[in-house]
This record gives C-alpha cells, structure tokens and sequence, in this order.
C-alpha cells in the first residue's frame, strides 16, 4: 500500500477485526477482561500460581505509595522456575533454545535437561568464586547461550544480575559497574558481528582499571582472539565451569528478593538502576507471555529478536519464555549478517511461530524489499509482536502484509525498562487491531491519559500516560537512589505513576503512544538522554557548549542531533570542521557507545539562547526537523538559530 492509500484506508475502516479462527485457540478468552476488572488483586493473585512456590504467597498486594510489594511471604527459587521444574515434569528433552550463530550454519540446540546441567555447572563455580545472595554481578556478553546460562546460575543464588549492553563503551561500563558495587564480572573475549571479530574483554579491563572492588572476572572463549589476562583475577570459562558438577540444589528466597539490575537512560546524565524483585517480575512476565503471545509449549518456536542487554531480551527471550517451557530461537548476528535474506531463513529454517521485534527494525528490512521475505517459506508464522517505539501505520501495514501474509495477529507493545514486562497491548483473538496504536491496558493493568493537572482526558484527546494502580512487575525503585525513584516517577502527578511518554485515546477510547514527552530520546528502541549526550560531548576538550535533541528519522524513529560550539577560534574550526566532527563522534562512540554518535553534528559559533541564558532546545528541534521556526522573540539574537539552520538544511556535519 502506497502512503496516500493507507492514509484513506485508515480514514474509513481503521481496525482488523480479531480472527476468529485465532480465538477459537487462543489462551485468552474474552471473559479475562472481566475477571480481572471484579478484582484485581485476586486475578494477579491466581497469575502468581503460574509459577512454582517453595511457600505460597498468602499476602498479595502491600501498597504503600511509591512502595509496593507483591505476595511479600512467598518464596520461590526464579531458575528452578525457568528450568528444573520442566525437568522434573518430563520435558527434559525439550528443546530450550535452538541457538543460532553469527557464522552461516553455526548453531547449538539446548534442550531443558542440557540448560538445567549447565546452569547447575554455572551456579557452582560462581559459588567457588564468591557469589552469594544479594551479590551483585555483572554480565557483559554477546548473544550467546552462556549469557542466559549465567543469568539463570546467578539468580539461583540470590544474587542480582547486572547485564549491560555489550555495544556500551568501557566507561558506560565501569559506571554502572560501580554504582551497584557489582564484585563480580562475566563477559567473553570478544563478539561475532556480521563476520568479524569484535573484542569485548578490553573494554572490560579498561573499566576495571577504575573499579576496585571487583575480584573476579570470568570470560567465556567465543572468538578465540589474544586477550590480555590479570593472573588471579581472571578465569576461562572453560577452567572453572566445565570442571563443576552438573548439580546444584536451588534455594529459596522471598518474592521480594532483588533479583535484577537494569540500568537505563534518564533525564539526567547518569542512567538509572532499575530494580526488580522475584514473584512480582516473574509473575507479569510469565502472564502477559502466556496471554499476549499465546504460547503454545508443545508446538511454538518464539523468536524475541532482540539483545538480553535490554529489558525486552529479559522477559521475552529468557524468563517468559522459559517460565512458560516453550522453545525459543536465539540469534547471535545483526539482520543481514550473511545476506538481507537471514532473517527469513532463520524463520524458514527453525518454523519460528511466534515473533517478536521493534519497528526500527520492521523499517530496515522493509527498505531492503519484500522479495527477500517473499522468497522464504513463512507459513510457520502465526503471530506478530513489535516493542520499542511507536509503529508507524506504514511499517505495520507490511509487517502484517509482508511477513505475517495478512494472517498473523499483530500485537504492539508498550511497556519500559521501569513496568518490567507489558502493560498495555492487544489480546490476540480478542481485540481488534489497529495499525499504529498499542490499544488497551492489559487485564489487571490500570492506565489513564490526563491533562497537566493530572485529570483523566475524554476520547479524541491527548496528554500523558499515566498507570494509576501498582502492577506486580513495577520496579521497586532506583538501586540506591529512593528519593530519585519518587521524584521521576511519582511527583509530576500525586499518586500516579507518570511514564515520561505521550499518548491519546481515539474516539474509540483506544490508546495511541506518541513517544517520550522529556529528554529522553528513542534511537533505533535504545533509550538515550539528551543530557547524557551533551555530557559527553562537552567532555571533549575543544567544546565550549553542547545543545542535543531528537529528531525524527525515517529508519531509526529518532536520531541525535547535536549543536556545538567550540572553544577553537572561528577561523581554527573552519579549517578542521570535518575533522572535528569526526572525532566528536568518536568521543561520544568512545564515553557512550556507538549507538549514541549523533547523526548529525552542526558545528556553530553560538547556540539561540533565551535573555536569561536559557537554551532554547525547542527551536533546534524545529530546526532539526526542518520546521518553520515556532516563536524566536525571547531570544538575545534571531539571527543564530536562521543560521544553524542554514547549515541544517545543506545537510552539514552528516556521517558519510
Ligand atoms: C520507552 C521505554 C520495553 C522494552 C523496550 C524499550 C517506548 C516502548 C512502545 C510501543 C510506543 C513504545 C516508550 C517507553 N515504547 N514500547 N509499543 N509504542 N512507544 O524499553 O528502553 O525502557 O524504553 O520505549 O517511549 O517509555 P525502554
């Protein structure tokens, strides 16, 4: 469908009924809505039997504003959730992940019986190395079975993972590292990309030079390239694992036991650690897999396409999932590693069923043309899921038409780092779709839009997503930081949860996410600060100041833009302007990650500033985005922001 035929498509019908032949299997049935509506508490408390309970919780919801607690006197053991139970059923033969590698033909399939003895083997030796309840420990891997393996062993022994990004630079690192005191490090020398070798362990040793506290590293053996090695500090993988027994007694802990450090950008600077706790995260994970994906354990193949440095990688690729005892496929290479056809074989090849992936990347396999899905045998696809950032009707239009062969449900996602797992999203079967918007909250799930004043909106009006009751999966707060976690998330209306996100509800009363309403960017679904941002560029020794902002991008939904001045004399910048440049964006590549490198970057010899001396960001991101400029009379001198906009629109400081 052509942009100008979608538009008055939408116009008039606007909404896929829900299929019937889904609902006649579907996991949901429409009566959820209702059941959970008469009482929350006891639908969430009935969600909670989904998992397997050394002591079953008889509390259910402990409130107290910001804090909340869920089924407090249970105690379970998270692993043995995810793997020793569906042993012990006799699903031991059950494949677990069918692992696929970067290389073309590289691959591993695990079944529940292998997970639950290298996870037994895993848990050991990080005993011997130290690890105990509450022990924070990093994990810095790319996507490999060890990564999940060393997830499940650390959180068998109470203590909390850590993982960060393996694409974030040594510095993003130790940062994170030192602000939850992880004492323990598990990475790999190095990451397989579309081919080539990309060394991991040196970022590793760079951010250890500042963190002191950490005893032991261990690194797993996936490139096999020359690493540098710290005697007594660092151990191989295959030394202190392999040796183990296969064998390790699970123990139990309180629902409430801290089970996961996520960190992730904020308004300011430092990224936060969001925390969360055992029962309440494995409960929402495992329900909204189950209801949202309808996964069916005996036949599906789920493919969450994403990394397990984020959030979507933890509740979709290893907890859900393996709560629910289904197969799933993980993917180690980027989307075209091996040709822009991989993806559709890795579909073909493992009859993957159920999908799951963000509209950044629906737009990038789109540009790359519908022939390569078309020229794949797909018919093993019966459901759609996208995360991350809000769809636009174009790309969902061809997911549904291109991949899912106008068959599949598609249910789009909304949720964040902070929920845990997925708050508002259709039900398959059940609701009726339309293209672009996440729809309604969740069974169980309690969601508003309100104006500035915090009052509920009508239909066909906008404002901010608000959750106006807790959710088992809510973080519990900002690791080591409660006063930040209130401020952020409970002050801009009392008593509501404020998501930092716009949204509206249509006449219907459905619900469309308009993307984040703060300093927040959304680069390709990575969430980055402006602030971070600048920081690191006024970091560089030659900037004198930094204004960054997002703007709207056809293939990444947002990309940085930044403004800087330089301390150089005009005359010395004219002359290095490319070159100054390029090492700008290498530098934020270097204190961030590559992620983070502007995709533009307008050098220039003052930034539009208010007469207090205020930035005036909301005119660059006019200008950014190609705007007419909205009021410039507040500003010391109208003619700086014409000229940067001048250089904007020559297209100046664009990465080749
Ligand atoms: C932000 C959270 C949750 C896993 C991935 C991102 C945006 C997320 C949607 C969606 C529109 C979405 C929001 C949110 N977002 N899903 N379906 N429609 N926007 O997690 O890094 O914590 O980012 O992603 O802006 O606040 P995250």
């Amino acid at each position: 469908m052509t942009e100008a035929k979608l538009e008055a498509w939408l116009e008039e019908t606007r909404s896929f009924p829900p299929s019937e032949e889904f609902a006649k299997q579907a996991n949901a049935q429409p009566s959820i809505y209702e059941e959970a509506a008469a009482d929350p508490i006891a639908y969430w408390r009935t969600q909670a039997d989904r998992l397997t309970w050394t002591k079953a919780p008889t509390k259910t919801l402990e409130w107290d504003l910001p804090f909340a607690k869920w089924f407090s006197d249970g105690t379970l053991n998270a692993s043995y959730n995810c793997v020793d139970r569906h042993v012990e059923a006799g699903k031991g033969d059950k494949v677990a992940y069918h692992w696929v590698g970067d290389a073309e033909g590289e691959s591993r399939t695990i079944t529940y019986g292998e997970l639950q003895k290298m996870v037994a083997k895993a848990a050991n030796a990080l005993s011997e190395l130290g690890v105990k309840s509450g022990d924070r420990v990093a994990v810095y891997m790319p996507m490999i079975p060890e990564a999940i393996v060393t997830m499940l062993a650390v959180v068998r022994l109470g203590a909390v993972h850590s993982v960060i990004f393996a694409g974030f630079s040594a510095e993003s690192l130790s940062s994170r590292i030192l602000d939850s005191d992880c004492q323990v490090v598990v990475t790999a020398d190095g990451a397989f990309r579309r081919g080539a070798a990309a060394p991991l362990k040196p970022a590793v040793d760079e951010a250890l030079k500042s963190c002191p506290n950490v005893r032991a590293v261990l690194v797993v053996q996936r490139t096999k390239g020359d690493v540098e090695w710290v005697e007594g500090r660092d151990h191989w993988w295959h030394d202190i694992v392999d040796k183990q027994a296969d064998t390790h007694a699970p123990e139990s802990f309180d629902a409430e036991h801290t089970m996961l450090i996520m960190y992730t950008s904020g308004t300011t600077a430092k990224p936060k650690g969001i925390f969360h706790t055992t029962g309440g995260y494995l409960t929402q994970a495992a329900t909204t897999y189950y209801n949202i994906f309808d996964v069916k354990p005996d036949t599906d193949v789920c493919w969450t396409a994403a990394d397990i440095g984020w959030i979507t990688g933890h509740s979709y690729i290893v907890y859900g999932p393996l709560i629910n005892g289904v197969t799933s496929v993980m993917y180690e290479g980027l989307p075209d590693s091996g040709g822009r056809d991989r993806w559709w074989r890795i579909i073909e090849e493992n009859k993957v069923s159920i999908l799951y992936t963000a509209p950044t990347t629906i737009r990038t396999l789109m540009k790359w043309g519908h022939q390569h899905p078309a020229s794949k045998d797909l018919s093993s696809l019966r459901l759609l899921g996208t995360v991350g950032e809000p769809i636009n009707p174009e790309a969902w239009m061809w997911y549904r038409e291109h991949v899912g062969g106008n068959r599949c449900p598609i249910v789009d996602t909304w949720w964040q780092t902070e929920t845990g797992a997925i708050m508002i999203s259709p039900l398959p079967g059940i609701t009726a779709t339309k293209p672009g918007a996440a729809m309604k909250a969740l069974p169980g799930i309690m969601v508003d839009v309100v104006d500035n004043e915090g009052n509920s909106v009508g239909n066909g009006e906008g404002g901010y997503l608000v959750v106006t009751h807790p959710w088992p999966s809510m973080t519990r707060g900002i690791y080591g930081d409660p006063e930040r976690f209130k401020e952020t998330y409970w002050a801009r209306f009392p008593g509501l949860y404020f998501a930092g996100d716009g949204a509206k509800k249509d006449e219907d009363g459905d619900l469309w996410l308009l993307g984040r309403i703060d300093d927040v960017m959304n680069i390709s679904g990575h969430r980055l600060s402006t602030t971070e941002v600048e920081h690191a560029l006024v970091g560089y020794p030659a900037v004198a100041e930094a204004a960054v902002v997002g703007a709207s991008d056809p293939t990444t939904g947002q990309a940085i833009v930044a403004f800087v001045t330089l301390k150089l004399s005009a005359e010395d910048a004219e002359k290095d302007q490319t070159a100054t440049i390029e090492a700008l964006r290498d530098h934020v590549a270097k204190v961030i990650s590559p992620i983070a490198k502007p995709r533009q970057i307008i050098l220039t010899p003052e930034l539009p500033k208010t007469r207090s001396g205020k930035i005036m960001r909301r005119l660059l991101r006019d200008v950014a985005e190609n705007r007419p400029l909205g009021d410039v009379t507040t500003l010391t001198d109208p003619t700086v922001v014409n000229s940067i906009a001048d250089l904007m629109s020559k297209g100046d400081g664009t990465e080749e």
